[in-house]
């Protein structure tokens, strides 16, 4: 979504505030402008990319020390020069920009209307900016406090950061359900939506709290509430180098983030899984163990690719711990008056942490009484320090909108914790908690070899780069990597795709099969290997094309199918950490031959922080 980077130093401004704009560019972003101080406030800012904006500002002056910059995606009003941010107050006193929604600022316009106010956009936020200089001239007060007054006012979610052009060497940020993070360097501020762009000048980092004002000057930085109250800010070291967030020798994010998935599965499972013990140690849940193995129930929440890890972690916790588990859409779950038990267990899973429609499912069990755990990828974020607990996933920066790695690092969070609590509640045997455990270590490896196999993934992407729809089809742990490679193929090639259950195909789908349908079938040998064979074989009756993703030797199927895909056998439970790597792959290859901008896909933004 929208992104923010704010500065405030002893250096000039404009490359530094570009520089972070590019950072922030996988977000996703529709137009980008910036403001820079210097005796007075400038502001430039167009439609198009960051690059777009520096070829609109050649000519422009960019001297200065302050300033704050903006990539917006559009939510009221098309994305144009006019829509973009940062947006002036009539009278001249303030430049804003704004990530979030004022849900009632057309009641505000209208007010502001009626006062003499005039609006150029269509924004909401062109009304906040408006209403924060109007209670400034009325009131006579400080910047920092017309800011808290307007803020009264506005119901919806906001990050912000506010210049006055009154108040040289001031910025002024605030947030509600939109993030934003502080970075303290030597005589230097930052303020982001999140980290990246701080990394390579800071590791010390303040996180701003819903309802928290932040004002920087040039030497103080200060957080109160929105109701004045002091507070003490807290200060964290970032854990991430800047490697971290470049793309080193690839050509994209995604693919760096797919071929870095044997590193980040096993950070994930670092310290976490001995082998020579045979334990799983989960330390973020520790606490709550004894509630966990007794749970009568678990709902586990998320969107996108979250919820199909969710859906990964339902099929691997109801069989190992036999607990049940409902998988819900975090937009439906907020919204439809569920039934949510005093002793329900809550699983939030978020790559962000951040995705709007999660935390407000959150907040809205809060009240319950039920335990609520996260697992989360980015660090500090807003749904891990809204949860009782949980695990973070170490899969580092995901830059790439496209979830790839995240989903790994989600399925070997949730497969350790089904482990662990199968073990626990003495469904799974010493010797068999241990094969498993040895399994999971292997995974990496495996891993490897698949990506080995990346010119062979290509070489089918090129024959099927030109059709118009693809059907995933798989049973029981395969069908939630169906549903997967089906998203990530539609959301970065723009070819319509669908995940199905195998056995569903004949109950509709199957009408779609003729010679121009390319059918992705994951056909590991597993219990329901003869019943997918007969679903490839009823695909091959209607003349469609099968990509198979077998294990290695298989025989039967690789007769049949069109092309053949081969993983490494591995325990059945674990098979989705392997079965998507290819069709990640897949997707990346398709999406890059029809010329489609892979890390930024149109209309997407990587943390969805809007309803
Ligand atoms: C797909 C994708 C999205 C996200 C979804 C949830 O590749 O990235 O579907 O999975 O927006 O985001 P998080 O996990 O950040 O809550």
């Amino acid at each position: 979504m929208c992104g923010i980077f704010g500065y405030l130093g002893k250096q000039q401004a404009y490359p530094i505030l570009i520089k972070g704009l590019k950072r922030l560019e996988y977000r996703g972003y529709d137009s980008a402008g910036i403001s820079i101080f210097n005796e007075k406030i400038k502001t430039f800012k167009c439609k198009g990319k960051v690059s777009d904006l520096e070829n609109h500002i050649l000519q422009g002056s960019t001297a200065g020390t302050m300033g704050m910059g903006h990539t917006r995606w559009a939510t009221h009003g098309p994305p144009n020069n006019i829509n973009a941010h940062p947006h002036k107050s009539q009278h001249g006193h303030f430049v804003l920009i704004h990530n979030g929604i004022i849900e009632n600022y057309s009641r505000l316009k209208k007010k502001l209307l009626a006062l003499g106010y005039r609006f150029e956009s269509e924004t909401d936020t062109e009304v906040l900016v408006n209403l924060i200089e109007y209670i400034y001239l009325e009131n006579k007060v400080t910047p920092e406090v017309a800011v808290r007054l307007a803020l009264h006012k506005v119901i919806g979610a906001y990050g912000l950061v506010i210049q006055c052009s009154d108040a040289p060497g001031q910025l002024i940020a605030a947030r509600k359900g939109s993030p934003l993070v502080i970075g303290i360097g030597k005589d230097e501020y930052f303020v982001s939506s999140d980290v990246t762009p701080i990394v390579e000048y800071t590791k010390k980092v303040s996180y701003l709290n819903d309802g928290e004002i932040a004002l920087i000057t040039r030497d103080t930085f200060s957080i109160s509430t929105i109701k004045d109250k002091k507070l003490v800010p807290v200060f964290r070291q970032i854990d991430m180098e800047i490697g971290e967030v470049e793309k080193g020798d690839f050509e994209h994010f995604m693919l760096k983030e797919i071929f870095e998935q044997p590193r980040t599965i096993q950070d994930t499972f670092r310290g976490r899984i001995s082998k020579e013990l045979g334990t799983i140690n989960l330390g973020g849940l520790f606490e709550v163990m004894p509630r966990l193995v007794n749970a009568k129930r678990i709902i586990i929440i998320g969107c996108g690719t979250s919820w199909h890890a969710g859906l990964v972690g339902e099929y691997l916790i109801e069989e190992f711990a036999r607990i049940p588990v409902e998988v819900e859409y975090a937009s439906e779950f907020r919204y439809r008056n569920p039934v949510i038990l005093e002793d329900d267990i809550i699983i939030v899973i978020s790559q962000s942490g951040e995705t709007a429609d999660s935390l407000a499912a959150i907040q809205m069990a809060q009240e319950t009484g039920a335990l609520i755990l996260g697992i989360c990828n980015v660090v500090g974020s807003s749904i891990t320090r809204e949860t009782h607990c949980g695990v973070y996933t170490h899969a580092g920066p995901e830059i790439g909108v496209a979830s790839t790695k995240a989903f790994t690092a989600q399925v070997t969070v949730l497969t350790m914790l089904a482990m662990l609590l199968g073990k626990k509640r003495k469904l799974l045997s010493e010797a068999s908690y241990g094969k498993f455990i040895s399994e999971l270590q292997e995974i990496p490896h495996k891993i490897h070899d698949i990506l080995s196999d990346n010119a062979h993934f290509k070489s089918i992407a090129k024959q099927y780069k030109d059709v118009d729809n693809f059907l995933y089809l798989g049973r029981g742990y395969s069908f939630p990597v169906a549903l997967e490679g089906a998203l990530k193929l539609k959301e970065i090639s723009y070819i319509h795709a669908e995940g199905y259950p195998a056995a569903e195909m004949k109950h509709g789908p199957i009408a779609l099969i003729d010679e121009n349908m390319p059918v992705v079938v994951i056909a590991p040998k597993d219990d329901s290997y003869d019943k997918i064979v007969s679903n490839i074989q009823e695909v091959k009756a209607r003349g469609g094309i099968v990509i198979a993703v077998v294990n290695k030797g298989e025989k039967n199927i690789s007769k049949m199918a069109d092309h053949v895909i081969e993983v490494p056998t591995t325990n059945l439970a674990l098979m989705p950490l392997l079965s998507i790597i290819p069709l990640q792959l897949l997707s990346y290859h398709i999406a890059v031959m029809r010329g489609c901008h892979v890390d930024q896909p149109r209309n997407l933004a990587k943390s969805v922080t809007v309803e």
